[in-house]
């Protein structure tokens, strides 16, 4: 058994100077598909699931498909990590087995409505509490990422949501989380921004302002899709409609790990190979009716994209750096 925990992963990634995909997952495909890249690329590995993907799925499901995942490549340390939870979601996560929890205090408990500063650490810090008591690491945010914080979606321009540093290094000392969301100008889902991002709408300066303040505090990017053009084509080519949208190009992340971001969230770009793959497959086979025709072809191109973003981030070549939690 390979599980580790996100503070082991991040700390061998700082001592190492690479980053780590922190890929989402909802289905069976969409985790083989990240294993194999995993393997190909030998990478350390980590699934999370949002709420939505363990209401989905259901709870059982999927964190069975994730242990199913840990016994099949027992060389590849894998964390089980909990994206975006509200408070009670995070420890039901820990109760589970899961071994990392992201508790996002930015927000109040309706999910939409900014918090106060005093708030999201009270929150954390609960969090932070019961998780470490129980050997699991945790992932704060401060600040708001658009899309999926509704209402904020950053995108071209508003930068009043974006994480403050001084703010960050008091968050960091009162929570004591093992890892910090900060908002730099991304936000989820396919509609980032309407041009190719540049420093007035994508703000990687915070992430080296941050960085030098909490030197040791290791920095996760959200919302951080490239949304490839060629994803987009391929969609568009099969019937789809994509509006024209950018994502955060690569080396946009790679200068952030520089800079001290060690977990970069991708979840957009798994779904988009697999909208392209099954778009293609049903268009040039009108004629199929099992589901699994279509769905290896989706389960090979998440392959190729993960494969290619754990190249990008240096994760590649690393899964031998961790000691198991349960060795
Ligand atoms: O945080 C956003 C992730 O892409 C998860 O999205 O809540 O639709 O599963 P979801
Ligand atoms: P994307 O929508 O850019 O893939 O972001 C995913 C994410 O941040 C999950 O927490
Ligand atoms: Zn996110």
């Amino acid at each position: 058994m390979a599980l580790v925990t996100l503070r082991q992963v991040l700390d061998e990634a700082q001592k190492g100077g690479y980053g780590v995909g922190g890929f989402n997952v909802n289905n069976m495909e969409q985790i083989q598909g990240i294993m194999e890249a995993a393997r190909e690329t030998n990478s350390p590995v980590i699934l999370q699931a949002s709420r939505g993907a363990r209401k989905y799925a259901n709870d059982k499901f999927l964190y069975h498909l994730m242990l199913a995942a840990n016994e099949i490549y027992p060389n590849i340390p894998i964390v089980l990590h909990q994206d975006h939870g509200s408070k009670e979601a995070c420890l039901s996560a820990v109760d589970l087995g899961y071994t990392s929890v992201m508790i996002d205090g930015s927000l109040l408990e309706d999910g939409k409505t900014p918090s106060p500063f005093e708030y999201n650490v009270q929150v954390t810090k609960e969090v932070v509490a019961y998780a470490h008591a129980r050997g699991v690491s945790v992932e704060g945010e401060l600040g708001c990422i658009g899309g999926v914080e509704d209402g904020h979606g950053m995108g071209d321009g508003a930068s009043d949501f974006l994480t403050d540093p001084d703010q960050a290094v008091e968050f960091v000392k009162q929570t004591g989380v093992d890892a910090l969301a900060v908002a730099i100008g991304t936000s989820h889902g396919v509609y980032k921004f309407t041009r190719k991002p540049d420093g007035e709408v994508l703000f990687m300066d915070r992430i080296v302002e941050i960085h030098k303040r909490l030197p040791n505090t290791h920095l996760v990017m959200h919302g951080s899709s490239s949304v490839p053009q060629e994803l987009q084509d391929l969609i568009n080519q099969y019937g789809g409609k994509i509006k024209q949208t950018w994502g955060v190009p690569v080396e946009e992340i790679q200068k952030g790990i520089q800079h001290g971001v060690r977990k970069v969230n991708v979840d957009t770009d798994t779904r988009l190979a697999i909208t392209g793959a099954i778009r293609k497959y049903m268009s040039e086979h009108p004629e199929a009716f099992d589901p699994r025709d279509y769905l290896k072809p989706a389960r090979e191109l998440v392959q190729q994209v993960i494969a290619a973003r754990m190249r990008a981030f240096g994760q590649s070549g690393h899964a031998g750096d961790y000691t198991p939690i349960s060795a």
